[in-house]
């Protein structure tokens, strides 16, 4: 059986399984990425305030001539603008020149508070970010709620939310999150995290899928081996892992072939999934993305240890 090329969303709405990444595409490449990869079949961009580059995003939408209503396009709220969601999505649609939304995010479950440092990732005297440990990310969800009354967003997420953080906003919310974008690749599964979303009904996303810059996941000698059994490339399966398991996945990159290689998914064997679900388990497991606020907010309270997931 073909894998499927899109899920459906706790609120109706299709997604595409794979979706174009845009973080650290620097403006000057991610215009021509984004116009490359819609004229060559993909229909999800992933975006966000603080990538600083959702001008030339937008710019890069309409260059590639793709209506706009074809187009599963995502943002994320950033920590220092979780008082005023609605300001931050104003900013967004402003930089990416549209109307509406498909998917907001809240980026991070941590307020950051802005005092004259930096506006997007200020820090305290002493160098920790600033962060406010008493916001209530409550209050920024009841905020994502309003805004997607509104209908300038068709679905509303989170990002980076462990099972401890959405069990405090669960006390709260009227709508249940429609996604959790999340760091999953077989080093680091996730699996409690994603039967939580499961019964939930919150459609997990997987952001760096190839291990972030320099792609450093596809060389290992286990995914080389999984992917020399089946003819295909590590990327195809490091990318079609998350497919097969009901994720969608977000690979990133400015260079046309690689934007082209990224959409491939294929079926990969149940015993090679099952190979690739229990790397983590046999002592494999590792987390790149590890935010300066990840630390300072505790990291094993932050994720839970690594070794469990
Ligand atoms: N919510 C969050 O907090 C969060 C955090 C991180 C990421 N994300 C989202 O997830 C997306 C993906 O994650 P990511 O950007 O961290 O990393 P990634 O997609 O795992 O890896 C990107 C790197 O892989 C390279 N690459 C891409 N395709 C390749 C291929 N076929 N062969 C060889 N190298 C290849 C890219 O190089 P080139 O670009 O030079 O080709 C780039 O250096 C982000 O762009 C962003 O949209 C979200």
């Amino acid at each position: 059986m073909a894998p499927p090329t899109h899920f459906t969303l706790n609120t109706g709405a299709k997604i595409p399984v794979v979706g174009l990444g845009t973080w650290q595409s620097k403006p000057g490449e991610v215009r021509n990425a984004v116009a490359f990869a819609l004229k060559d079949g993909y229909r999800h961009i992933d975006a966000a305030l603080v990538y600083g580059n959702e001008h030339e995003v937008g710019q890069g939408i309409k260059d590639s001539g793709v209506p706009r209503g074809e187009i599963f396009l995502t943002s994320k709220v950033w920590n220092t603008h979780q008082p005023n969601v609605k300001e931050a999505l104003q900013k967004s649609l402003d930089a990416l020149d549209v109307d509406y939304l498909d998917l907001y995010l809240v980026h991070w479950p941590v307020r950051l508070v802005p005092n004259g440092t930096s506006e997007l990732f200020p820090v305290n005297p002493d160098g920790t970010r600033a962060v406010d440990r008493s916001w209530d990310q409550s209050e920024t969800w009841r905020q994502m709620e309003e805004i997607y009354k509104s209908g300038k967003v068709k679905a509303i997420g989170v990002a980076n939310f462990s099972i401890p953080y959405l069990e405090e906003l669960r006390k709260k919310w009227t709508i249940v999150p429609a996604v959790n974008q999340v760091e999953l690749h077989p080093f680091l599964p996730q699996h409690e995290l994603r039967e939580y979303c499961k019964e939930l009904g919150i459609l997990l996303e997987a952001y760096s899928p190839l291990g972030s810059t320099g792609a450093p996941l596809m060389t290992g000698p286990d995914i080389q081996q999984i992917a020399k059994k089946n003819g295909v490339s590590g990327v195809t399966i490091l990318i079609s892992y998350h497919v097969n398991k009901g994720v969608v996945v977000l690979p990133k990159s400015v260079t046309e072939k690689r934007i082209s290689a990224n959409k491939e998914v294929i079926e990969i064997p149940k015993e090679d999934l099952a190979v690739l679900d229990s790397l983590a388990a046999n002592g494999k497991a590792k987390r790149l993305n590890t935010p300066l606020w990840g630390f300072d907010l505790g990291f094993a309270d932050w994720y839970g240890p690594v070794k469990s997931q």
